[in-house]
């Protein structure tokens, strides 16, 4: 993923928008939603913008949404890229590139994702204080560039301290009720066993989801500002005497989408920007 692919990437975008964006979505499955809540939206599907794969799991729509949500210029990714989907780690992760290219320095990352701690219930709302990357992998491996990010990156706030502490604070002020833990990121595309669970636990993963980390850490290495949110869609496999299926995680997105919209877009409002 060279420099000249990011600045052919973002500047197609640029030469789209009036306004440019100063914080980035990622909207996981079922999550897209929010996007439909900008407005003046100017949208690019991902096939039109040079050098960007194109997504392909149901529940994600694969478009760039760019406009004014709550007061803030927000581009929104309403459908990421997966790495069980057979995108390399730098495809994954290339939209986090080009926002920061964009010239955005703050993020707001959302899933959907199993609960692994059992004082989770699905619907549940997680803002992610931490993650285990278990993807055997890292979107980091390769050739650095200096002007890009460290070699070694510092990973000890992955997740902004002050944005965790204000997203606890915007949920207690809305009465909205919400975890907070470690999310751990796996390949997938299979769920996991409940052996694999009892083991993520004993890990201290709260929640298990198939994304985000490798967003996470490109944005870290880029320096910048991160807030996770994961939406409890299920428990994961073994806690409940019942199968895993994606219909059920799209089910409960949809029921808890009020939470999440009403929350998510009052944090949009007063994140502190840098
Ligand atoms: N495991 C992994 N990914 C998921 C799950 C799960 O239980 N639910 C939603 N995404």
């Amino acid at each position: 993923m060279d420099y000249t692919m990011i600045q052919e990437a973002s500047n197609y975008i640029k030469n789209k928008v009036a306004t440019m964006p100063e914080l980035g979505l990622v909207l996981g499955s079922g999550l897209g939603v929010l996007a439909e809540e900008i407005n003046e939206p100017v949208v690019i599907p991902y096939n039109e913008i040079p050098h960007f794969p194109e997504s392909t799991v149901s529940g994600h729509k694969g478009q760039l949404v760019i406009g004014n949500l709550e007061g803030k210029t927000v581009l929104a990714m309403q459908g990421r890229f997966h790495f069980y989907e057979g995108y390399t780690m730098q495809q994954v992760t290339f939209p986090i590139r080009v926002m920061k290219e964009l010239g955005i320095n703050s993020i707001i990352v959302t899933n959907a994702a199993g609960g692994i701690n059992e004082s989770f219930q699905p619907g549940d709302l997680m803002i992610i204080t931490d993650h285990i990357n278990n993807m055997g992998t890292s979107p980091l491996i390769g050739p650095n560039d200096e002007a890009m990010g460290a070699r070694f990156p510092d990973m000890s706030t992955a997740y902004d301290k002050e944005y965790i502490n204000y997203a606890i604070k915007t949920a207690e002020m809305l009465n909205i009720n919400v975890q907070r833990g470690v999310y751990v990121g796996n390949t997938g595309p299979a769920y996991e066993t409940p052996a694999e669970v009892r083991m993520l636990r004993i890990w201290g993963g709260d929640a298990v989801g198939m994304s985000t980390v490798p967003e996470v850490m490109v944005a870290n290495h880029a320096k910048m500002r991160v807030l996770g949110i994961s939406c409890i869609s299920n428990m994961a496999a073994g806690i409940l005497d019942q199968p895993l299926t994606h219909d059920e995680v799209m089910e409960t997105t949809d029921k808890v989408k009020q939470d999440f919209l009403q929350l998510v877009k009052r944090i949009i409002q007063s994140l502190p920007m840098n």
